[in-house]
């Protein structure tokens, strides 16, 4: 039987929460939510998202889960990355398929270093809404609501652009589902054939300095497939096709209750809007809305923790979100900083170790090295990346617990948005292609040099 076969048929594990419904969340204090000024014109944006269908379904979502708790056991390594925020502008073919490109040639990097199969998740297809640290932004003597994101409103600068639209909850949706069916496309259509990955170049890094390493690689993949074609005498299918899964941060309750679904044949409640939803730093509070929202989905799903989690609110929000001890349910990923990771990440370790828990670790070595420089660009530092990385690695040796995975904000543009890298990226450069509206990205070089430091620090032979 096939794995998407055999989730679908596995026991209901989670104990349903009876005192839950979609709806719940409304009863407790919801951070990061915006305003809207019309609830009519809400309550029928929201009418219509509820009868629109889902994204995702719910046998990809437990065949998902399963490759989690496998990734968990050491058995898979997870790489979930792309855009910090999608915008509905950047809904176009070359993006898209850019950026699935680049997480494939990473994914073939971590495959034939790791000698492990890899999970392959795109923070896509939803990633639309994001937390901010305030409610509003000034420029000269105007003061206006905050971009939250092309989910809520629009980023220019005037208060028509920033008024917190409720059609954009249908836009999204319908973006998502252009996205997902492009994606879709492509990987069935054989863009992700191991027999041609020459399919994944792209154009503009033939030039790279990471790009003999690379083609060596292929080469080599391309030859052990040959040579295992040649032995079993016909072409091996299985290899034209690969998984590739959906996430974003599950930040406006309403959008995602409106795409909360029961289905038929299985119990409990399901987020169709993408496979695997995360909790974000900002609204992990364990009384708030989100933690309350998310308990009752059957989904897996993740949760950023940031330096200022105790061991004890972390047990806490793990007992409240993963009772049964399930596995694949619960993902943590540590956004720690690399001033802040060797202090703050073994005290968790160990007490979800001696608790007996065994959630899938990740690392995103992103958010907490963002800064800004002197001319006024965010960025982050790629040796700040590398290290923090490097450096959770030895954190979880020491602690007797697993890295599996890592989260990464990425594109497939040769964008200027990181500092360093094998090109070495100056603040000067930053202002020759920085796009971000929001957080600074690895461009494509700068993506696909971690996966190889990856591969060298946990790669076979490696420490
Ligand atoms: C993000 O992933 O873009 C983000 C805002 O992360 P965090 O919640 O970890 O700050
Ligand atoms: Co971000």
């Amino acid at each position: 039987m096939n794995q998407l076969a055999q989730a679908h048929m596995s026991p209901q594990t989670t104990r349903l929460a009876s005192d839950w419904e979609p709806a719940s969340w409304q009863t407790r204090p919801s951070l990061q939510q915006p305003t809207y000024d019309d609830p009519l014109e809400l309550a029928q944006a929201l009418h219509k998202l509820g009868q629109l269908p889902p994204l995702v379904t719910s046998w990809e979502i437990l065949a998902l889960k399963k490759l989690l708790g496998e990734a968990a056991a050491g058995r898979r390594f997870l790489l979930q990355g792309g855009d910090c925020a999608e915008s509905f502008d950047d809904c176009t073919s070359p993006l898209i398929s850019n950026r699935l490109k680049v997480m494939l040639q990473m994914s073939l990097v971590l495959v034939h270093g790791l000698q492990l199969p890899v999970v392959r998740v795109g923070r896509f297809a939803g990633q639309y809404a994001k937390p901010r640290s305030a409610d509003t932004e000034t420029r000269g003597s105007e003061t206006l609501p905050c971009y939250r994101g092309d989910l809520v409103n629009d980023s220019a600068f005037t208060a028509q652009a920033r008024r917190a639209d409720p059609q954009r909850l249908v836009r999204g949706h319908a973006h998502s589902a252009m996205t997902m069916n492009f994606v879709r496309g492509l990987i069935d259509g054989g863009f992700a054939d191991l027999h041609h990955p020459e399919y994944w170049d792209l154009a503009w890094v033939d030039h790279s300095p990471l790009q003999n390493e690379y083609r060596a690689m292929v080469e080599s993949i391309g030859q052990s497939l040959r040579f295992m074609e040649t032995l079993a005498g016909n072409s091996i299918d299985s290899y034209q096709r690969i998984d590739f899964y959906t996430s974003h941060e599950a930040l406006l309750l309403h959008y995602e209750q409106a795409l909360t679904r029961q289905v038929p044949r299985q119990q409990g409640w399901f987020n169709l809007s993408t496979h695997f939803p995360w909790i974000g730093m900002r609204t992990a509070a364990l009384d708030g809305a989100h933690v309350e929202y998310f308990r009752g989905i059957r989904n897996p799903i993740a949760i950023k923790l940031g330096p200022s989690v105790t061991p004890d609110q972390l047990l806490r929000l793990c007992d409240v979100l993963d009772p049964e001890r399930e596995p694949g349910r619960l993902t943590l990923i540590h956004r720690m900083g690399i001033a802040k990771i060797d202090v703050a990440l073994p005290a968790l370790l160990a007490a979800i170790k001696a608790e007996g828990r065994s959630p899938l670790w990740v690392c995103d070595p992103m958010h907490g090295n963002t800064e800004a420089v002197a001319n006024g660009y965010k960025t982050r530092r790629f040796k700040n990346i590398r290290a923090e990385l490097e450096t959770a690695f030895d954190v979880h040796a020491a602690a007797g617990t697993h890295l599996g995975g890592v989260h990464l904000e990425l594109t497939g543009e040769n964008v200027t948005e990181c500092l360093g890298g094998a090109r070495g990226l100056t603040e000067d450069d930053l202002a020759l292609a920085y796009k971000s509206q929001v957080d600074p990205r690895l461009n494509y070089e700068q993506s696909l040099e971690l996966a190889m430091l990856i591969v060298r620090k946990r790669g076979h032979g490696g420490a």
